[in-house]
């Protein structure tokens, strides 16, 4: 502010002097603000009253960093930072244009920058704030510590300004509740890490934890929400798992996909595209989506027929925006009683069976001792019995695992 203020005094104070050339080119110049993004080329703006151009320089804060004069470029007394760095756009001189192009653009080059031009109609001088931004390009939100779910991840890299990080939950649990340990570095480039580490609250299943991420400027806010969820079901059924993204996301132009994973295999089950309403469904006889319910923030899954030897996993339900994820691992467990029914079953079958064989084999036994050759048949038959008993079970188990592919 104070800089700027007195920037109008000079500047009213030129003016005085420029009266005898030209009253028109003494209106006000408003500031320009620039923002470059880091490490790539950026234009900082000038414009003047087109007419023939004498001299232009640019200086950043008082030091000369590019300078043209008299029909070519004068570069012996450019600061060395800028060395290669610049030009101008000498197409544009006509339109009255002078903006300076600065290459690969790092975080030493924010500050205030003052474009010079000597025309015909006298000296003009004008001012671009240029900041640097290193942008969000992603954030990271897992699960870690000593038992694997004791704690909440949170890290992203390589932006500028150093960002802001911080929790909420859902349901929302009072700030006091939440104590997470942050840790920001610089890289030699002075580009920000941050990580931050927050311990797990009550039961794996009860809150959704979204990490937040600013950068400084406001000009980008960033989400990424997590949740497990601990889910026991019986076979056979049909079983909705729940995906609600948290009620603070705004999300337009979002991807909702559906993943399993078993034993470390990953396969999509499904992908629905908010700007397309399409769905594409690999389960297409097992799982569906509700697209309306999809397009309010419900992503929730619903599927049929569920088996438990096959279908034991993780379903996971990702909501993917430009800068907003929600993720949702639903850890699917078949209970004992479910199954029980079927492997009671499968008890009953073996007994039966083992005691036919028992009693066949008694039979063999009290056939074989008329003969006189009583204990070598009988271990035997004993042999027999239990190879009998496994090749049933698995037999069974084939079958099913067939059955459910
Ligand atoms: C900077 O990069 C972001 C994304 O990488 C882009 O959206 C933005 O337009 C870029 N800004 C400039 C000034 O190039
Ligand atoms: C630029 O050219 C003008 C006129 O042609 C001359 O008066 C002036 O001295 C020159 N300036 C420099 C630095 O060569
Ligand atoms: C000046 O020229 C540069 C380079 O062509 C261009 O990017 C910029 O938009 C121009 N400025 C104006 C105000 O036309
Ligand atoms: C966690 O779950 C167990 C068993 O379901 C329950 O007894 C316990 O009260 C729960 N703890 C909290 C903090 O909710
Ligand atoms: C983060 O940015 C958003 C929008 O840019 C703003 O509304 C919010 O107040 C910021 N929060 C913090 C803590 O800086
Ligand atoms: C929607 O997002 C995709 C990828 O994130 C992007 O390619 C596309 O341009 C966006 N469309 C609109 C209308 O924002
Ligand atoms: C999955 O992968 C991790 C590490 O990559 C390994 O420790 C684990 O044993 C694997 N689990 C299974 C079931 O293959
Ligand atoms: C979410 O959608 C499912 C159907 O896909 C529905 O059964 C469930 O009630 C919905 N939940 C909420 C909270 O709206």
């Amino acid at each position: 502010m104070n800089t700027q203020s007195n920037h109008g005094a000079a500047h009213v104070q030129a003016c005085a002097l420029m009266v005898i050339f030209a009253i028109t080119i003494c209106e006000k110049i408003p500031d320009a603000h620039v923002t470059c993004n880091f490490s790539m080329d950026c234009v900082l703006p000038c414009q003047f009253k087109p007419a023939d151009v004498e001299a232009i320089q640019w200086y950043r804060q008082n030091a000369l960093i590019h300078s043209f004069l008299n029909g070519s470029e004068m570069l012996d007394q450019q600061n060395e930072r800028y060395r290669g760095r610049t030009s101008l756009f000498r197409e544009e001189f006509t339109q009255g244009n002078a903006s300076l192009l600065l290459k690969h653009s790092d975080i030493h080059d924010r500050g205030r920058y003052k474009c010079h031009v000597r025309t015909a109609l006298g000296d003009q001088e004008s001012v671009v704030i240029t900041k640097v931004e290193a942008p969000i390009r992603s954030l990271t939100l897992h699960m870690t510590g000593p038992g694997r779910y004791e704690e909440v991840m949170c890290s992203s890299q390589n932006i500028y300004p150093a960002p802001q990080l911080w929790w909420s939950t859902d349901p929302v649990v009072p700030a006091d509740a939440l104590k997470p340990t942050t840790r920001k570095t610089a890289n030699e480039q002075g580009l920000y890490s941050v990580e931050s580490t927050q311990r797990r609250l009550g039961n794996l299943s009860d809150f959704t934890y979204i990490c937040n991420l600013n950068l400084s400027y406001g000009s980008q806010m960033w989400k990424a929400s997590l949740r497990e969820r601990e889910i026991y079901t019986v076979s056979g059924k049909t079983l909705t798992i729940p995906c609600l993204t948290p009620r603070t996301f705004k999300l337009h132009n979002f991807s909702l996909t559906w993943t399993f994973t078993k034993a470390n295999k990953t396969t999509v089950i499904l992908m629905f595209d908010s700007l397309s309403h399409q769905t594409s469904n690999l389960w297409e006889n097992q799982a569906r989506v509700d697209p309306d319910q999809v397009l309010s923030g419900n992503g929730s899954l619903q599927l049929q027929n569920l088996e438990s030897s096959a279908q034991t996993g993780t379903y996971s339900c990702a909501f993917s925006a430009s800068n907003i994820q929600h993720l949702v691992h639903n850890h699917i467990s078949f209970t004992a009683a479910a199954t029980g029914g079927h492997q009671s079953n499968l008890w009953i079958i073996a007994v039966v069976i083992a005691a036919l064989v028992l009693f066949i084999a008694g039979i063999a036994v009290y056939t074989s001792r008329k003969e006189s050759h009583p204990q070598p048949g009988r271990t035997e038959a004993e042999g027999t019995i239990e190879i009998h008993n496994v090749r049933k079970e698995t037999g069974e188990n084939t079958t099913r695992d067939n059955e459910v592919l």
